[in-house]
């Protein structure tokens, strides 16, 4: 697909077809996922490909709706989609070269780099998905079982999309465009 058309045409899907997604796929989105820049090149990235039901609803019980932090509710719609792919951050690769700053910024930046590049493959490649942050940590780190220092910074559930919503309007680029300085002429 063409660049730009990958682009404008990425959308948030949360509605899947009971369809399978080609193991090859999937290694094509962490391909791309894995060319995005960061911080010293340290690639703080990990990711955990999930296809197993049970796991799956373990994950899905670590979610919550909206800011409703401690709701019963979760991201049921998530379920339909035949595979997860949640990417962590290795806190220590990060902090042993940048210390505090890790923690603070880098490896926040450096993922939502590598996620987005995954996102936008994901519909290269004719699939869809969407970016999933509202989740318990505590509990996505038990129902993973992960180790000290791997933490969890997004789910992306994967497949063919089935129902497709309208498209979100975005706001004109020009709302946020500042040339020379942010236009205070008070300060
Ligand atoms: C950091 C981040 C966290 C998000 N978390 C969720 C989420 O937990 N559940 C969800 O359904 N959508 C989530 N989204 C998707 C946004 O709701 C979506 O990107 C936004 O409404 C714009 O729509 P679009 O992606 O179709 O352009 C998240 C997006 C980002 C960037």
């Amino acid at each position: 697909m063409e660049f730009m058309k990958a682009i404008e045409e990425r959308m948030s899907i949360r509605s899947f077809k009971d369809k399978d997604v080609d193991d090859k796929l999937i290694e094509k989105i962490l391909y791309c996922g894995n060319c995005a820049p960061s911080g010293g090149n340290l690639q703080p990235w990990e990711f955990i490909i999930i296809k197993n039901q049970k796991t799956k609803r373990k994950i899905v019980d670590a979610t919550f709706i909206g800011n409703d932090f401690d709701g019963l509710k979760h991201q049921e719609w998530m379920m339909s989609a035949p595979v997860f792919i949640v990417v962590c951050a290795d806190v220590e690769r990060s902090r042993a070269r940048y210390g505090k700053k890790a923690e603070e910024s880098l490896i926040y930046l450096d993922c939502s780099a590598c996620i987005e590049n995954m996102l936008l493959a994901i519909v290269d490649l004719g699939l869809a998905s969407c970016f999933v942050s509202g989740y318990r940590e505590k509990e996505l780190i038990k129902a993973l079982s992960l180790p000290v220092d791997i933490r969890p910074l997004a789910i992306l559930p994967i497949g063919h999309a089935d129902i497709i919503p309208q498209k979100r309007k975005k706001k004109e680029v020009s709302a946020f465009i500042h040339y020379e300085d942010f236009g205070n002429k008070g300060l």
